[in-house]
């Protein structure tokens, strides 16, 4: 199929094909085939597309992102303080779910642990006892959390971050080898907690199995030993979904940040991740959110590489998404009433995208093609393709003229600006792909 791809490429297709802007995290990990999941067990997740990513903890109180504790070399004993006031009046995963399903996403991840080492489920094995269970909030968000995702009908998905920065051992592993010891035996037994006492996990969402900020997670997986983690986490959760973020490769790659998506479709599963304040993932009184716009465009611009989209929003100290990005997310629902049918549980082609141009998808005997931008003065023609074409549509409604011809596909289409929202036109073909 790829080559068959190549041979058909054109003019901006071929450039697009070029240069890809995405940067795989988790590139150089450790391989291990045995741990991966069969792909038809990663069909679900590749056709959901888009999640919901939450980054919620006690570095929402100081309001200046996750980072905050290492950002101004907060000590430990001072930070373990904002524990005091963490008592979320107005949490309400229900809420949260219902958030999500508004805004067309199929799955959520939460942090149930940051790197400051709090956790927010009730942990016995978390050192000095730094949970919410046994803090000021006494609750048990996690468990609310899982329950409502699952209520919901979402995916249920966890963050988690072996590294502790609580630890001088995290810093100087090797200076401090017994106080490293203690966070890896904290990292496996919260991990285990995780995958063990809530029932079924559909994703793992790994973060910071480096050392010291150094590195990659590859370079660190010495001292975690990722195989042996993920060895322990498919004994409790067989078809959980893994990141590639704990030194081991897992299931899928990860592509960080807000940065625009460019290049070819790639083949294997993938997830963006990033922001819709762009300011940081954890709660922030600075605001620089992305519009509507913005989020449809990275969500088509993925897709239509093959990959998935997790959104992260950050929750005020009190639970509450800020209502602004709640409006935000529900506009993007909305886009996802109507045009979802190009977008979930489809797969990448026949077309390989055009950068700020076009991306196309197809599921069964449909092809949807996603335009972006074009002046509709000129005919759009789409590469060579060895399928009839029965009719082609716009999803907002009317009929489109066509030819197919010697060269390719000759399209009829509107004028599409950038700060318009994209236009979705639809191609049935005589036979499936
Ligand atoms: C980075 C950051 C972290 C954030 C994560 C999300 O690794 O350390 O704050 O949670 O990316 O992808």
């Amino acid at each position: 199929m790829a080559d068959a791809r190549m041979e058909t490429m054109q003019g901006d297709e071929l450039a697009s094909k070029l240069k890809s802007s995405v940067v795989f995290k988790g590139d150089k990990s450790i391989r291990n085939a045995s741990l991966k999941l069969d792909p038809k067990d990663m069909a679900w997740w590749r056709d959901t597309k888009f999640g919901m990513f939450i980054h919620w903890g006690l570095y929402a109180i100081p309001a200046r992102g996750e980072w905050v504790m290492n950002n101004e070399k907060i000590p430990a004993e001072e930070y373990a303080k904002l524990a005091d006031q963490f008592v979320p009046k107005h949490f309400d995963a229900d809420r949260w779910a219902r958030i999500a399903k508004n805004a067309g996403m199929k799955y959520m991840v939460l942090t149930a642990r940051h790197h400051d080492g709090f956790a927010l489920w009730d942990s016995p094995s978390s050192y000095n006892d730094f949970c919410s269970s046994k803090t000021a909030a006494k609750q048990d968000f996690v468990a609310e959390y899982t329950a409502a995702c699952r209520k919901a009908g979402l995916g249920v998905g966890l963050y988690y971050s072996p590294m502790d920065w609580r630890f001088p051992g995290y810093f100087q592993p090797k200076e401090f080898a017994d106080n490293a010891a203690l966070m890896k035996k904290q990292g496996y037994g919260q991990t285990e907690e995780l995958m063990s006492k809530y029932g079924k996990i559909d994703i793992l969402w790994y973060d910071g199995g480096w050392l010291a900020h150094k590195g990659t997670d590859a370079d660190a997986s010495w001292f975690w030993e990722p195989l042996k983690l993920n060895k322990m986490v498919r004994k409790y959760q067989p078809k959980a979904v893994i990141n590639p973020r704990s030194g081991w490769e897992g299931d899928f790659q990860c592509d960080e940040g807000g940065h625009e998506i460019t290049g070819p479709i790639i083949d294997t599963p993938w997830e963006k991740c990033l922001n819709l304040n762009k300011s940081s993932w954890g709660y922030n009184k600075k605001q620089n959110p992305m519009t509507p716009n913005e989020i449809i465009r990275m969500l088509i611009n993925v897709a239509g590489r093959g990959g998935n989209v997790l959104l992260n929003v950050g929750p005020g100290p009190d639970g509450v998404i800020p209502p602004s990005h709640v409006k935000i997310l529900e506009e993007v629902g909305r886009w996802l009433e109507e045009n979802g049918k190009g977008i979930y549980g489809t797969r990448p082609g026949p077309f390989q995208p055009v950068d700020g141009r076009y991306c196309s998808m197809f599921k069964d005997d449909k092809v949807y093609l996603h335009l972006l931008e074009w002046d509709g003065q000129k005919e759009l023609i789409l590469p060579k393709f060895d399928r009839k074409i029965a009719s082609t549509s716009l999803i907002s409604g009317g009929k489109l003229a066509f030819k197919q011809i010697k060269d390719g596909v000759a399209l009829v289409v509107p004028t599409v600006g950038k700060n318009r929202l994209p236009v979705l036109i639809e191609l049935v073909l005589e036979k499936k792909l």
